[in-house]
């Protein structure tokens, strides 16, 4: 692919991180020709250098956002990596249902939700599974820092490639209703989940109340965009919004970048992560 030589790229890397803490390698900087043409096209520009000589000129924090939202990388599908929901199915929820049986409640968090089909998945698993659960307050949050993608999410639209892609047939006839060449989520469905917008690396997270914590987060393919700082730092408030009975999900490749506030557990196949309590 190519780069052009007149090109700030650097500028433009620093923007990105500045606003989403996502690391750039400069080995991809072709990624902001292919990403960027339809923002460049919006904007009435020509070209990149067009792009950065004018953000050099006058501030324009709208912008700046728009840039560093269409630069993060936006890949998911319905039950992905699937082992970690067939161990919530088998092991994590049973218990987590035993012991929430008084208070009744159970809140999840996808957090980088994308285009929103982890929310739906775990939506899904807990329809489809779990019949007892009826009459509970169950609240499936997603957040993601991309606004297209909420949207996205939100409006519970797939395409059928979309669609095609890790969601088996019986789920789709039950989940989803026809809309044209695409599906959307039926409201049984919607109604358990909610989307909205937010950056994980803001100075505090999302949804930060302390006698509200989550049961269960998936953090999973978000955190290999990050620096080692800002991977620790993300953890340490995970830690907090988390129950301390609760369970963290990561990426298949991801790792607490701190394991000393964490126990890795090793079962079904995958790991996830309990908090250790403070001492
Ligand atoms: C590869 S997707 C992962 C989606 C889903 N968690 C999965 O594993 O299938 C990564 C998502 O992280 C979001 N993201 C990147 N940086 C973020 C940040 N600082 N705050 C919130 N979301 C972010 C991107 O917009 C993108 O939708």
């Amino acid at each position: 692919m190519q780069t052009s030589q007149s090109v700030d790229y650097g500028y433009l890397r620093h923007l990105v991180f500045g606003l989403s803490q996502n690391v750039l390698d400069p080995s991809r900087d072709y990624l902001f020709e292919t990403r960027l043409t339809k923002l460049l096209r919006n904007q009435g520009m020509t070209n990149l250098e067009e792009l950065v000589q004018h953000l050099k000129l006058r501030k324009n924090p709208v912008l700046e956002r728009s840039i560093a939202e269409a630069m993060t990388i936006n890949e998911t599908s319905f039950f992905r990596d699937t082992r970690p929901f067939e161990l919530l199915r088998t092991e994590l929820l049973p218990k987590l249902i035993e012991a929430r049986r008084h208070s009744r409640g159970l809140r999840f968090w996808s957090a980088a939700s994308s285009t929103g089909q982890e929310a739906y998945s775990l939506g899904i698993l807990l329809l489809e599974h779990f019949p007892m659960l009826t009459g509970w307050n169950q609240r499936i949050e997603g957040t993601d820092i991309c606004a297209e993608v909420v949207e996205r999410a939100q409006s519970g639209l797939y395409h059928r490639i979309e669609i095609n892609r890790g969601l088996p047939a019986r789920f789709v006839v039950r989940y989803f209703d026809h809309h044209g060449e695409d599906w959307v989520v039926k409201p049984e469905l919607k109604k358990m989940c909610g989307f909205r917008q937010a950056n994980l690396c803001a100075a505090t997270l999302p949804l930060n109340r302390a006698e509200d914590r989550f049961d269960i987060i998936f953090l999973r393919n978000v955190m290999l965009y990050f620096s080692q700082e800002t991977r620790k730092l993300l953890l340490t408030g995970i830690h907090r919004v988390l129950a301390p009975d609760g369970i963290l999900f990561l990426g298949s490749s991801e790792q607490p970048a701190d394991p000393s506030i964490w126990t890795t557990v090793l079962a079904g196949g995958t790991c996830y992560f309990k908090p250790r309590l403070p001492s």
